[in-house]
Parts: C-alpha cells; structure tokens; sequence
C-alpha cells in the first residue's frame, strides 16, 4: 500500500519509523511519504493560512497550497491506476471505525491532508473530488489541534492490517470490535499476584468452558463499559448459551436486536 501525508508538521509523523509500522515500511509493505505543505507556497513567508470570508475568529488554510500538494500526489498515480482515497481528518467527519479501518486497508494508495487553524478552504475538498475519494474523518467527538494525531492513530490501525504487519494473524481475530464486542480480560503469570488470583477456569485446561468463560466476559464487560455497542449488535444467530448469559445480564432478544429489559416496577396503570 502507499500512503502520503501531507501536513505542515512533518516531525509529527516521526513515530511511523517505529515499531510495527517503521517495519513494515522497511519491508516494502508500506510505502509512506511525509510532505511538507509548506514546499508547496511560492511567497517568501511561505504562507499556509489567511483569515476567514465571513470573519470569525482564528486562521483558515490557502487553498492553492493544498491543490499543489495533493495534485503532486495524484500526479503519481501509476497508468490506470484506481483513484487514491484521500481522507480529512476533521471533528465534522464520518467516525473512524475498526469497519472503516479494514475497508480503507483494501485500497492500494491513501492520501492524508492534516489540516491546522480552523481548517482547509472547503474548496480544495470539492476539487479533490476531481482526483480523489474524499472522505472527511473524525477520530471521535473532540478537537485536537491538528490533522497529524489522527492520521498516526488512522494509519497505525490500517497498517495493522496490511498482510504480513502483525505477525499472528490470529490476534486480529480475537481483539475489541473485531465482532462487535471488547475484548475479554487477559492474566499472565504468576497465577497469585498481590494475593489476586487469576479466574480458576483459565487454569483448566478445558478450552471448551475458557470459550465460554470468555464469550460470556466479552458480553459483561460491553454490557458495562459500552451498551450502545450492543445494542448495535447482530444477535440473530446467537446460540441459547450466549442468550441465557445475556439475558443475566439485562437484555432480551428482540426482532435480532439486543434490547436492555425495562426496570422492574414503575407505572402499572392504575
Ligand atoms: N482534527 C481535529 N480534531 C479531530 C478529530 N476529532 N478527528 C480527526 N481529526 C481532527
């Protein structure tokens, strides 16, 4: 795959040198370009911002910059190649997912424009269409300063699922949202530590009831920490085991859908 940044803080994306993704770039797996904005601008202050039409407070970001930078990059795009998808990390965009993490580690080339200040001139998104899919993404809903810590937090949860970047595949199977539910606890050695025992079941040996015993923490754990995620949960197909252990926890299945049981009491209608 090759990804370009495009950022007016290139030292930002100096952790993509480290650990699994800096390896899959020396592999060849991953062939990342860091680009400063900046070597786009033709005036001597080599400016990237001006003040917003319309006023308001803080900068916006020059689009002819942005268009040099991006129109270079599509520039590359070898003979009939598929059109990049170019994404804008933004609070304003569609959420970041594990689902969209797997569709975006399908493409063969990605483009990432970080803006800074107040953002990029919304025309330079609408000409991007020309080159480009543009997706707009949002990491979550709170503001950073910039595009750079989300393109780190985007490209590593890509790159991770590039063939051959994580050495077990099978640890892609069994992490958080990789079916909807987070994960299971996790213990190692010493069994004993600090007079806190590690659950007798994983002791066993029995695979079958550790399954089991983990399905059913998988449910715990998203029931306390995530109900919105189970309720956004395909339970069509549940086995009774699953069923019975959710219910315990508060919820029926209705019509596929997991559904928290209402209190007992309140109105009885007299
Ligand atoms: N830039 C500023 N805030 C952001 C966010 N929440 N997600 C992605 N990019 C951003």
């Amino acid at each position: 795959m090759r990804i370009d940044v495009v950022s007016i803080f290139p030292e930002y994306l100096a952790p993509l040198e480290l650990s699994l993704i800096g390896k899959a770039r020396q592999e060849g797996i991953l062939d990342l370009h860091v680009h400063d904005l900046r070597t786009f601008t033709t005036d001597r202050h080599r400016t990237v911002d001006d003040t917003p039409y319309g006023g308001g407070a803080g900068m916006v970001m020059k689009p002819e910059p942005w268009a040099q930078a991006l129109a270079s990059i599509a520039d590359e795009r070898p003979e009939g190649a598929a059109r990049p998808v170019l994404i804008v990390p933004s609070p304003a965009g569609e959420r970041f997912t594990q689902a969209l993490a797997y569709e975006l580690a399908e493409q063969d080339h990605l483009a990432f424009a970080c803006g800074r200040y107040e953002g990029i001139d919304e025309r330079v998104l609408e000409w991007s269409r020309e080159h480009f899919d543009v997706r707009p993404v949002s990491l979550g809903d709170y503001v950073l300063n910039g595009g750079e810590v989300a393109v780190l937090a985007m490209v590593e949860a890509i790159g991770r699922l590039l063939p051959g970047v994580v050495g077990n595949p099978e640890s892609l199977v069994e992490e958080s949202h990789s079916d909807g539910l987070l994960e299971y606890p996790v213990y190692t050695k010493p069994s004993v530590w600090r007079e806190r025992e590690v659950p007798a079941v994983l002791l066993s040996g029995n695979h079958g009831r550790i399954s089991q015993w983990r399905r059913h923490e998988q449910f715990r754990r998203t029931a306390e920490r995530r109900p919105d995620l189970l309720e956004a949960f395909d339970a069509g197909k549940l086995p009774r085991a699953d069923r019975a252990e959710l219910q315990e926890l508060g919820y029926d299945v209705v019509d596929g859908r997991l559904r928290p049981r209402p209190a007992a009491g309140g109105d009885h209608g007299d």
